[in-house]
């Protein structure tokens, strides 16, 4: 396996930083309805789970960064043969994907009102207390936190968590296990085994 994408297969780095964002907005889902479902208001579980969360969230955010630079600086592999609408499509869907990795992490931070104790090692503190909040939110829109929090709340957790993010996700597996079971290419090999 080579470190670097080829015109067949993704290389090992892309590879690598892929399935960890993938693993990571899987624990992101499971650690806020692990909150929701299964821990009272106010215990120790409680705040865990949303802890977990937060530093999840935020890891994606440092992965997503080295993840651009990576794609930036390496070729794509070439498209296995299909319609172009095909291809746009998935172009498309692809920077819808990249999109939502920068900003799931983004509105998370910004609409939430407590420090994130990140894997419990250290704190970051919440977007409230940073001199950019004071900046751009109080002084530049006249907002107090609990004014700016709303709208970015509903957008994270109700249109974005319930519904888009889940939209998008679903469709980008649902489309490589169409290529890998109907269509029987590569699409879904270029990203694991490279065979
Ligand atoms: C990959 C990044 C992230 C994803 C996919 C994600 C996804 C979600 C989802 C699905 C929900 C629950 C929606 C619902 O109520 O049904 C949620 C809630 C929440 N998220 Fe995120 N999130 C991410 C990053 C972050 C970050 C970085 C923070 C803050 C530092 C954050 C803070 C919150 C908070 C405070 C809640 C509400 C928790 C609760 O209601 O128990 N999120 N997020
Ligand atoms: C079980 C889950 C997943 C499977 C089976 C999967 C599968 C794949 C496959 C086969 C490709 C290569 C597509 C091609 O070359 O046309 C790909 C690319 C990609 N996937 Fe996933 N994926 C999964 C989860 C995710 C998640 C959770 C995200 C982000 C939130 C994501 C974002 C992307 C992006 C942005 C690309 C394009 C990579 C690039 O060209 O830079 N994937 N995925």
């Amino acid at each position: 396996m080579t470190v670097k994408n080829t015109r067949q297969n993704y290389g090992s780095v892309a590879k690598l930083l892929h399935w960890s964002i993938a693993l990571l907005f899987l624990m992101s889902y499971c650690t806020v309805y692990f909150r929701h479902w299964f821990t009272e208001e106010k215990t120790p579980e409680n705040w865990i789970a949303l802890q977990l969360h937060l530093s999840v969230g935020i890891t994606v955010a440092a992965i997503v960064v080295l993840r651009i630079l990576w794609r930036l600086s390496n070729r794509v592999p070439d498209p296995e043969p299909g319609p172009s609408w095909a291809h746009r499509a998935a172009h498309i869907g692809h920077y819808l994907l990249y999109a939502v990795m920068i900003v799931m992490p983004l509105t998370g931070y910004i609409g939430t009102g407590v420090n994130t104790e990140y894997f419990m090692l250290f704190d970051i503190p919440k977007f409230e207390s940073t001199v950019l909040f004071d900046a751009i939110v109080t002084q530049g829109l006249g907002m107090s936190f609990e004014e700016f929090e709303k709208p970015i709340d509903t957008f994270h957790k109700e249109i974005m968590g319930e519904y888009v993010l889940l939209l998008l996700i679903f469709g980008h597996i649902a489309a490589a296990l169409y290529h890998h079971f109907v269509l029987k290419d590569r699409t879904l090999k270029k990203m694991t085994s490279g065979k």
